[in-house]
């Protein structure tokens, strides 16, 4: 007998009840993007009885960490949720489990499901008051372009030289932004030496990415990536346009506060746990 509590992968009638509240997150832009995304692998989409809901997925392929894109329950529920997650997390392979962004004020449920804070998270919005003229020229020889998919093997090499294991993409997931966001390179002599990322979502933009490669650092690039970024989400017509970034990433908060992106109050957090920590349910 199926527990009213206990998780089990949606039925197709469940994803078809709960979708609006998936798409109120913005975890999918459609309904075939959340099928398809079931369709590869169902255990993903986890449902109660009484409709609660998760949604699952692989933080990175290098990494045994699943990642809890969204959580659906009252903050009571989340202990017991959290005990049933850890063991499908287990069953598929995975050692840790990775919370879903939660304001550091409501932290303590996952806290009690044998969580630990991993890494604070500043959300900026641009704000058009706030930008500075940066009147600053690109650097001789330097270009911005669209990324392709032939830029994938450079691009995997400024993720190993920008980011440490947990943040960095993998080759699977830089493939799919090449094919479905907005990548713009910037180019010298050297070859790829940074990029930008950007997703337009609805009616929000994205900057889902932002690195140089440290020999280049410091000359303008990031800068004028970040602008350009920009400017093609406000084209676009989002009506909001926001980027995270650690608390602890001083060079990029200095950076976007140039740019005109204005820091959100209050912190997120990712909270992590081992998928062997006690099941609270
Ligand atoms: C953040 C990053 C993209 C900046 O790239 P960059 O090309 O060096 O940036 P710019 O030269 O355009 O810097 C523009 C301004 O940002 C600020 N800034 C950039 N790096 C800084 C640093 N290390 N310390 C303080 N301020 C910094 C400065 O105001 C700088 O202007 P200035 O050089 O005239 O003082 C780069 O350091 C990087 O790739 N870091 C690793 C990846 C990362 O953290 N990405 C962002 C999070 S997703």
């Amino acid at each position: 007998m199926v527990s009213e509590h206990g998780l089990h992968p949606a039925r197709d009638e469940e994803v078809l009840r709960l979708w609006p509240v998936v798409q109120g997150a913005g975890l999918f832009d459609t309904l075939e993007g959340l099928e398809r995304f079931r369709a590869d692998a169902p255990w993903r989409v986890q449902v109660t009885e009484s409709g609660e809901l998760a949604v699952l997925e692989r933080w990175r392929s290098h990494l045994d960490v699943l990642a809890v894109k969204g959580l659906w329950c009252s903050a009571r529920r989340i202990p017991a949720l959290v005990g049933q997650l850890n063991r499908i997390a287990r069953q598929q392979g995975f050692g840790r489990l990775l919370s879903p962004l939660v304001p550091t004020g409501a932290a303590s449920p996952y806290e009690r499901a044998g969580m630990t804070p991993y890494c604070t998270i500043v959300v900026l919005r641009y704000d058009h008051r706030s930008a500075q003229q940066s009147g600053r020229a690109l650097p001789t020889g330097v270009r911005l372009r669209l990324g392709s998919q032939g830029d994938l093997d450079e691009l995997m090499c400024i993720e190993n030289e920008c980011f440490d294991s947990f943040w960095r993409c993998d080759h699977e997931r830089l493939n799919s932004h090449l094919a479905e966001d907005r990548i713009v390179v910037a180019e010298s002599e050297y070859g790829v030496i940074g990029y930008t990322l950007a997703t337009v979502m609805g009616d929000s933009g994205t900057l889902g990415r932002l690195a140089v490669r440290p020999s280049q650092r410091r000359r303008g690039i990031g800068e004028a990536l970040l602008v350009e970024a920009v400017a093609y989400l406000l084209r676009a017509g989002v009506g909001d346009v926001s980027i995270c970034t650690q608390e602890e990433n001083l060079a990029s908060r200095a950076l976007y506060r140039r740019a005109g992106l204005r820091e959100s109050p209050g912190r997120l957090l990712f909270l992590v746990g081992s998928t062997e920590a006690e099941d609270m349910s």
